[in-house]
């Protein structure tokens, strides 16, 4: 793939057009079937029970005005407008800084970065890596750990010397191995804001080819098994590491999201095998990895894609520990893994696959955690569960089992689409972060858009009927659902659930398409992805989006991010992302006076001007007078 325009896409984007399209079927021949924006109050209206039971205010979502919403605000601070330039804003009030970019050392004996080289391979695994993405704040003793993503690379911008950026050559690929996966570093703030502590004995950079172990059901099972792994238990590098997470013990969660694009063949006739298919592994590559490192082809490694898309624990703490690869969560396009405790101490884990059609997911543990106790097998030995979301408002979280999959239990972690298929689980709008309010039991979950619903089935064959959470045929803007575990504990298999705002532009259109009652032409946005609440049980929301600020997107400008309050449905911008970037990673401070914030594939000359390489950072976000910002 060397076209120009799929070269200059995200990451999700590329993924999207390359991989294998599900055959045509009947179902492309559903009428259009957009909902009125009557109807679509109607369907929130379903959703709105909940509230009537005590169990949140959607209702008082679509009947707050804004001037209301206002007056009883819980927002320290003045919304603001859209951008299209190429830098950042915030509010009246409030500073940004960049804490690290693509290149900056994390190790002394790392070169500077080289505009003219994006980096040389020598440094490739001493620098922080490229396109941030999901992070998490730890405190380790007295030192202050920011963990971070680095989900994929640029063509163009990482190898510039290269013609399309391709890789020529086995240090070209493994230079960008080596920008991709983790970091962890540790951070400081002195009298000029946070700064990396170069050379901290926490400093690690995990890539694409650190050694890591697999746990959990499908560890050791045949599916995993490669030459140069006879075991299939051992792996090398984490992928595509999109959304975070963190356990309740304090440790790290990376999720592997478009593992497929890793993988290629060098024998363009070579058949794939049915569930590459349903998981987008195909003989065509982004990179080009198979053509210098052997692992990465499939005609000849056909196990190795099946041993990467699942949800990774580091220990920031440790640098010496060893990751692992809990295949007890499931093999999907992760997006990030939010950890919740039942009522009896099971550790529950919401998990979203972000691909159209695809579904959310929880994992319940069997063993309960306690503060201090063993953590060990609390993320291996549990269940699986697919959500079905049904037109009433209700819902239930169906077990993957070999009773209802009629699968071996290390299958259900290594197949896990087609096994939610088999139970029949609702086919979402892209379902992108999870996220947990720590002041009342509901979760909550981006679902980013999705040009195909109403219109194709998933790659599995499973219809995609507009109707429930994903109700606009076409779905260009995206919405949040949430949902209220029955009996207030995230273990329960029943849940209600509502939306808490569909995107959309009430300048552009004046149905469905035209938003929520708590859009307006102030705080429109598109794509809704990151997500992640604040101690306040504020919702901070990051977009992913169309940022062209034209037609169906026209006023929306660049991608940003909006504070959403769940008790009053009021939405308001707070940051706007350079033009090109998307806004993904978000954590705090312990002090809760800085927010860490990822911006990811910005376009020059953001950050250091014209004729520059752009480069992705994480800003930190302060408020003037150091009031808490969290
Ligand atoms: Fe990497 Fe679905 O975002
Ligand atoms: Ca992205
Ligand atoms: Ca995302
Ligand atoms: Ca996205």
């Amino acid at each position: 793939m060397t076209d120009q325009n799929t070269r200059k896409m995200s990451f999700d984007e590329w993924d999207e057009v390359v991989r294998p399209a599900p055959e045509t079927t009947d179902f492309d021949a559903v009428v259009s079937s957009a909902l009125s924006r009557r109807s679509f109050l109607g369907v929130l209206a379903f959703g709105s029970g909940a509230a009537a039971m005590g169990l949140g205010t959607a209702a008082g979502l679509l009947t707050t005005t804004s001037a209301e919403a206002m007056a009883a605000s819980r927002f320290a601070f003045k919304p603001i407008d859209i951008a299209t330039d190429s830098t950042i804003h915030v509010p009246e009030g409030y500073t940004w800084d960049i804490l690290a970019s693509w290149g900056d050392k994390l190790f002394s004996d790392a070169a500077d970065f080289d505009h003219a080289t994006g980096g040389d391979l020598a440094s490739s695994d001493k620098i922080f890596g490229e396109n941030t993405d999901g992070m998490e704040f730890f405190s380790v003793g007295e030192r202050q750990v920011i963990t971070v993503n680095h989900e994929y690379v640029n063509p163009e911008i990482n190898l510039p010397k290269n013609a399309d950026g391709m890789p020529v050559s086995a240090d070209d690929v493994r230079k960008l191995q080596n920008l991709q996966g983790v970091t962890v570093m540790e951070v400081t703030e002195g009298n000029d804001g946070w700064k990396v502590v170069v050379d901290s004995p926490l400093n690690r950079r995990i890539t694409h080819l650190t050694p890591m172990v697999f746990a959990g059901p499908a560890a050791g099972h045949d599916l995993l098994k490669t030459e140069a792994d006879p075991t299939g238990t051992q792996s090398l590098g984490t992928f595509n590491n999109c959304g975070s997470g963190r356990t309740p013990w304090g440790t790290y969660l990376t999720c592997e999201e478009n593992f497929n694009s890793y993988f290629g063949s060098t024998d363009a006739a070579f058949e794939l095998p049915a569930d590459f298919k349903r998981y987008g592994v195909s003989n065509e590559t982004r990179y080009a990895y198979e053509k210098f490192d052997e692992r990465f082809d499939i005609s000849k490694n056909v196990n190795e894609p099946r041993r990467a898309g699942y949800v990774v624990e580091i220990n920031p703490a440790d640098p010496a520990s060893t990751p692992v690869k809990h295949t007890g969560l499931g093999r999907i396009k992760h997006e990030n893994a939010e950890c919740a405790l039942a009522r009896d101490g099971r550790v529950v884990v919401y998990m979203g696959d972000d691909e159209r059609g695809e579904f959310l997911y929880k994992f319940v543990s069997n063993g309960t955690y306690q503060t201090g106790g063993s953590t060990e097998g609390l993320l291996d030995d549990g269940t699986l569960y697919a959500a079905k979301f049904n037109d009433d408002g209700t819902g239930e979280w169906l077990a993957l089992t070999e009773e209802s999959t009629g699968m071996s239990l290390a299958e259900i972690c290594i197949f896990t689409r087609m096994a939610g298929s088999k139970v029949g689980a609702t086919t979402m709008d892209r379902p992108e972060w999870v996220a947990v309010n720590p002041i009342a039991i509901e979760a909550y979950c981006a679902l980013t858009n999705n040009s195909r619903r109403g219109l194709k089935p998933n790659a599995g064959g499973d219809e995609t009927p507009v109707g429930g959470p994903n109700p606009r045929e076409k779905n260009e803007y995206g919405q949040i659902v949430r949902w209220y575990p029955e009996n207030d504990d995230h273990a329960d298999l029943k849940f209600k659930w509502d939306l808490f705002v569909m995107a959309g532009n009430p300048a552009v259109h004046k149905d469905a398409y035209a938003g929520s009652a708590n859009i307006n032409p102030g705080n429109m946005f598109n794509s809704p992805d990151g997500m992640a609440f604040d101690t306040r049980g504020l919702l901070w929301i990051q977009t992913d989006g169309d940022d062209s600020n034209e037609g169906e997107f026209s006023g929306q400008g660049n991608n940003q991010m909006l504070i959403g309050d769940p008790a009053t449905g009021e939405i308001a911008r707070f940051l706007t992302a350079p033009h090109g970037a998307e806004v993904t990673g978000l954590c705090w401070s312990a002090d809760l006076r800085t927010a860490f914030v990822g911006i990811q594939h910005p376009s020059a000359p953001f950050p250091d001007g014209e004729g520059k390489l752009p480069r992705s950072c994480i800003v930190a976000v302060r408020r003037a007078d150091n009031a808490l910002i969290g």
